[in-house]
């Protein structure tokens, strides 16, 4: 099955009982095709993987300075991306499905198979380490792809509305340091980020002269403009987002104490991520130039959500939103794509 001029497979084998690891080295060495460096700790091993990179690791879970689980968890701190085979003794396999389901590629029971099954399950565990690989590039692509595309949208619609033009950037990033405080996962954080980006989409149905122009509007406008958080969730509906970010679009003009729009909602009925985006929104908003008066400055937009604080605004989100604001000023808002708080 191996082809001959093609080089030895290197095999990193991490094993403190002298006779396992022989009787290993022997059945391969029968096999053919494997250069294997043995290892008998995880100290030995990682000194070894600093300069070294083998194609698998055979690892044995009773180590000297490492057992059980916490043994996998330190093989991938000292080589993340390398396919792992444990040996487990033979009354304990479910430790072999454990670690298997812990992201290692395969297990081998001690004393059980020949040469050629350990050949076969190396050759096996390298194969679809590189397929796991290829997935999670993949993976990876699609969703640069669709965070770029969430972007070209958030783009699209501040080229038609220069004077709101990075608004919903700076909220993305203002957002996203207040979930981050609010201990968001990165997943989270991400579904944060790209709801706040698009957050206003619905604008794309108001007229922009109603958008920039000075002074009081009329009722029938405000009326208009105030249907842009449902305008947009409908957009989005049709787009399977793995975050709520039809809900957050929705729900960011509603405020805790049923005061604000669409539906008036209170308190918990608001989900965490729009209650965010609400004050994240609002302090943008107040701290930046518009088209009908400049700045009123940082200071006016926390004097802001202080004081409707538990009326319109999540008092733990104020919170986080004051200590984001403390630490960082105005460059929380630094209007840079590739620089996001969340990676
Ligand atoms: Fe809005």
């Amino acid at each position: 099955m191996r082809d001959a001029s093609s080089p030895p497979t290197k095999v990193l084998m991490v094993e403190d009982n002298p006779g396992d690891a022989r009787l290993v080295q022997v059945l391969l060495a029968e096999v053919g095709g494997f250069d294997i460096a043995w290892k008998q700790d995880m100290r030995e091993a990682g000194d070894w993987l600093a300069d070294n990179s083998p194609d698998a690791v055979l690892l044995d879970l009773s180590l000297p300075d490492s057992h059980g689980v916490a043994t996998i968890d330190a093989m991938r701190r000292i080589g993340p991306d390398l396919p792992v085979i444990v040996f487990t003794g033979l009354s304990d396999e479910a430790v072999g499905m454990a670690a298997v389901k812990r992201g290692c590629q395969d297990y081998l029971v001690k004393g059980q198979g020949d040469g050629q099954l350990i050949a076969r399950t190396i050759a096996y565990a390298v194969e679809r380490k590189s397929i796991e690989r290829e997935r999670a590039q993949s993976a990876e692509r699609m969703k640069r792809v669709l965070l770029q595309t969430v972007k070209a949208v958030s783009l699209t619609l501040e080229m038609r509305d220069p004077y709101t033009a990075g608004h919903q950037r700076r909220v993305a990033q203002l957002a996203t340091a207040i979930g981050e405080r609010l201990g968001f996962d990165p997943d989270r954080l991400e579904g944060l980020h790209t709801g706040a980006l698009i957050h206003d989409l619905g604008k794309i149905n108001v007229p922009s002269d109603f958008l920039s122009r000075p002074g009081k509007l009329s009722d029938a406008a405000f009326g208009v403009i105030k249907s842009h958080p449902d305008v947009g969730a409908e957009i989005v509906d049709g787009i399977d987002f793995p975050w709520p970010v039809s809900t957050m679009i929705r729900q960011h003009h509603e405020r805790l104490d049923g005061s604000g729009y669409p539906d008036g909602l209170r308190g918990d009925a608001i989900i965490l991520e729009a209650r965010i985006l609400a004050v994240a929104d609002v302090v943008e908003a107040i701290s930046s130039h518009r088209p009908y008066r400049p700045s009123l400055g940082l200071d006016a937009a926390l004097k802001e959500i202080q004081s409707k604080s538990g009326s319109h605004y999540d008092p733990a989100v104020v919170e986080a939103c004051l200590g984001v604001i403390h630490d960082n000023g105005n460059a929380v808002f630094r209007d840079d794509h590739d620089l996001p708080l969340v990676t």
